[in-house]
C-alpha cells in the first residue's frame, strides 16, 4: 500500500454511492481517515463491512449535504476529533433529463439545482474556512461534462453542473495563494450498476471505470497536483 494520505483526513460526501465508494476506497488504501456521509443506513453498513482491515479509519454521518447547518455541524464532529481536513471530495448529485424544458416539473429543476449545486455550495464554503485557517487543504467537486455539452433533454441537470463548475472556478479565484487549492472534474458516463441497467445496450468497455476516476481525484488531492488550482477536468 502506498501511503501518500497517511494521517491526512479526508471527507468524502456520497462516499457510499457509485463513485463515491470507489473514491473512498482509494483513500482508505492509501492511509487516509475517512469521513463519509451517507443517506441510506444499509447501504452504509455493507461499505463499512467491506472495509475489512481499513474499517477503523472509515467513519460515517447520515447528512443531508445540501443543509448548511448540518454540513457545519459535520465538520465541526470532524475537526473535535481528527484535529483537521486535508482533502474534500463531493461526489453527491443525481441525474434527471429526457423531458424538454417546458415539459418537465419544476420540483425537477429544484432538485437538480440542489443535488448538483447547492451541496457543493455548502460543502465548500464549510471546508474551506477550516482550510484556509490550516493554510492547507484540497477541494475536489464532481460536476459533469454536460456542463460543457449542454445536450438537449438536459437542461435542468447541464445547467447544474455548468453552475456548480463556474461556483468552483470563482472560489478558486478567491483563494489562490493561500495554500488551499480547488478543483472540478467532469465525468463522461460512468460504469455504474445504474448505468448499465439503463443503458443495456451500450458497450460498457468504452466507459470510464469509478476505480479510474477515484485516482484522478486522488492525483488532484496530492501533492502531485500542488499546482493544479481552478482547473475542471474531463475525465
Ligand atoms: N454516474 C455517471 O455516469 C455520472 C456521469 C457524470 C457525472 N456524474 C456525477 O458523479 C457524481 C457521483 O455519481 P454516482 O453515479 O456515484 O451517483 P450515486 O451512485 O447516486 O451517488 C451519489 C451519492 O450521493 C448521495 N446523496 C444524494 N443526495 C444526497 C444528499 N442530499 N445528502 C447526502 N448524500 C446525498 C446518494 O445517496 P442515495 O443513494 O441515498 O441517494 C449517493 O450515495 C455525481 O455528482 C454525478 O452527477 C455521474
Amino acid at each position: 500500500m502506498s501511503a501518500r494520505f497517511e494521517g491526512s483526513t479526508v471527507l468524502v460526501a456520497g462516499g457510499t454511492g457509485g463513485l463515491g465508494r470507489a473514491v473512498t476506497s482509494a483513500f482508505l488504501e492509501e492511509g487516509a481517515n475517512v469521513v463519509v456521509t451517507y443517506r441510506n443506513q444499509p447501504e452504509w453498513e455493507r461499505f463499512k463491512n467491506s472495509a475489512s482491515a481499513n474499517a477503523s479509519r472509515l467513519q460515517g454521518h447520515e447528512v443531508d449535504v445540501t443543509d448548511e447547518a448540518a454540513v457545519n455541524q459535520l465538520i465541526e464532529k470532524v475537526l473535535l476529533k481528527q484535529g483537521r481536513l486535508d482533502a474534500m471530495v463531493n461526489t453527491v448529485g443525481g441525474y434527471a433529463g429526457g423531458l424538454k424544458l417546458w415539459e418537465m416539473e419544476t420540483i425537477v429543476f429544484d432538485r437538480m439545482l440542489n443535488l448538483n449545486l447547492r451541496s457543493g455550495y455548502a460543502l465548500s464554503r464549510s471546508a474551506v474556512r477550516v482550510m484556509l485557517k490550516q493554510g492547507r487543504g484540497a477541494i475536489v467537486n464532481v460536476a459533469s461534462k454536460a456542463a460543457l455539452d449542454h445536450a438537449a433533454g438536459a437542461a435542468a441537470y447541464a445547467a447544474s453542473k455548468a453552475a456548480a463548475v463556474a461556483m468552483l472556478d470563482s472560489l478558486a479565484a478567491e483563494v489562490t495563494g493561500t495554500g488551499v487549492r480547488v478543483n472540478s472534474i467532469l465525468p463522461s458516463i460512468i460504469d455504474t450498476e445504474p448505468n448499465r441497467k439503463a443503458m443495456p445496450k451500450a458497450d460498457f468497455t468504452k466507459w470510464p471505470k469509478a476505480e479510474d476516476i477515484a485516482r484522478v481525484i486522488l492525483f488532484l488531492c496530492s501533492e502531485d497536483a500542488k499546482v493544479i488550482h481552478g482547473a475542471a477536468i474531463p475525465v
